[in-house]
């Protein structure tokens, strides 16, 4: 851990699932992390950056720029970070980590952080089994990338299939094992 709390960013994309990363955001608080939320264009028109920004007690990174102080933001954050979890993940999102596209905030920062990352997928199950987004997620957990999910079940756009984000929960166990929080 670089300083006496875990400081965590936490990305947050464009998918259905985007409203339980509140929750996921409002547990890392409450174990004495510091959340630097990272939200894509289009998570903002699933969820309000307010939200986060109540919850996080802390600015919400929605663009690239937006630049605060002297060096790029991405940059800083991906220095500071100790752990990175995107949940929901998108399709979009995983194609992007996996190919080092940096095209807004959170790829940017994705693409400049060599840290641990959990990564918490969530989308239609047709998605999830698209050969493309199965050699993503292969190749991001061949580079160390840990997934926590998807899971089984009833996704919010009426199919059942393996493709539902992990409950917050779980994801915060499987964030634990990075974390040293009391
Ligand atoms: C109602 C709705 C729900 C969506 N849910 C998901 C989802 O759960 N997972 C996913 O990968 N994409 C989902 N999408 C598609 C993404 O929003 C789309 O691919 C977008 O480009 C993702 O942008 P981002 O990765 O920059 O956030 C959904 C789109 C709509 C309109």
């Amino acid at each position: 851990m670089k300083g006496e709390r875990p400081f965590i960013v936490l990305g947050v994309t464009g998918g259905i699932a985007a409203f339980k990363a509140a929750e996921l955001c409002s547990s890392l608080v409450k174990k004495g992390c510091d959340v630097q939320v990272i939200m894509t264009e289009n998570a903002c028109r699933f969820v309000t950056e307010l939200t986060f920004r109540t919850l996080s007690q802390r600015p919400v990174v929605t663009t690239l720029w937006d630049v605060p102080e002297w060096h790029p933001e991405h940059v800083a954050l991906a220095n500071r970070a100790d752990l990175f979890i995107v949940a929901p993940a998108t399709a979009n999102f995983l194609a992007k980590y996996a190919n080092g596209i940096a095209d807004d905030a959170l790829s940017t920062f994705a693409a400049t952080y060599a840290g641990p990352a959990v990564i918490a997928p969530a989308m239609n199950p047709a998605m999830w089994c698209h050969p493309a987004c199965q050699a993503n997620a292969a190749l991001l957990a061949k580079r160390g990338v840990t997934f926590a999910g998807p899971v089984a079940g009833h996704v919010a756009c009426g199919a059942d299939g393996v493709g539902r984000m992990m409950e917050p929960e779980d994801i915060l166990s499987i964030a634990e094992k990075f974390l040293h929080t009391p």
